[in-house]
């Protein structure tokens, strides 16, 4: 799919300020820092319509993107920064789960995992929940040219082995990588594929 044009609408903290849901929308997520904003801009081909910092929590609100006046990518704030104090990691995550369970048009959501990383409570918890609430999603490993490739595969293949025990069937996985561009074809073509199923449901 050719991204024609990429245009920031708003920026939200509820989900009900949020864009009427009559488009197709793709959401992002993951731990602070993992890559999300870096994603979106790479995807689009764009230097800076997400803000991206190299210090976790840069992103702290619902931020709505329109591709090809068409459909939508979503920017969230990242969750698990410890240094966010308490009550505000509180709001995230209210601000966060109303938006996951209301927002009727979210075709699917990405999960981003840093692929450097072994295998976070964090990130399991959160993908058990989204499976408890049927909520779609598909993971995505980042920063994938921060490694070699022998020790991507290797992290790949042990993050299926830990998942395993626990998950029936493997959702969906892509790696990526923003900086060299890699894997936003095959995020581009899944979403291609998934727009017309929103005609569909409304
Ligand atoms: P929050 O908004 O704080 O939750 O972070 P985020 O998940 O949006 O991360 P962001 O895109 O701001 O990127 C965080 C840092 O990681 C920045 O310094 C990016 O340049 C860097 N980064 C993101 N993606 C990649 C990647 O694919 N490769 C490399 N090498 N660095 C990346
Ligand atoms: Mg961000």
């Amino acid at each position: 799919m050719k991204i024609k044009t990429a245009k920031f609408v708003i920026s939200n903290t509820d989900y009900k300020s949020c864009p009427a849901p009559k488009m197709a929308e793709y959401a992002f997520i993951g731990r602070s820092n993992v890559g999300k904003s870096s994603l979106i801009n790479a995807l689009v081909n764009h230097k800076n319509l997400a803000k991206t910092s190299g210090r976790p929590g840069k992103t702290q609100l619902i931020n709505h993107f329109i591709i090809n006046d068409e459909w939508y990518l979503v920017d969230l704030p990242g969750f698990g920064y410890a240094k966010v104090p308490k009550t505000i990691r509180a709001e995230f995550h209210d601000m966060i789960s109303e938006y996951l369970l209301n927002r009727t048009n979210l075709m699917c959501l990405f999960v981003l995992i840093d692929a450097r990383h072994k295998p976070q409570a964090i990130d399991q918890e959160f993908m058990n929940w989204l499976a408890e609430k049927s909520i779609p999603f598909i993971m995505i490993f980042t920063k994938a040219d921060k490694l070699g490739k022998v020790e991507l595969a290797k992290n790949i293949g042990s993050y299926k082995v830990e998942m395993k025990k626990t998950w029936e069937e493997l959702p969906q996985m892509f790696v990526t990588s923003a900086e060299k561009k890699t894997g936003t074809t095959e995020i581009a073509n899944l979403i291609e594929n998934l727009n017309p199923q929103f005609e569909e449901i409304i």
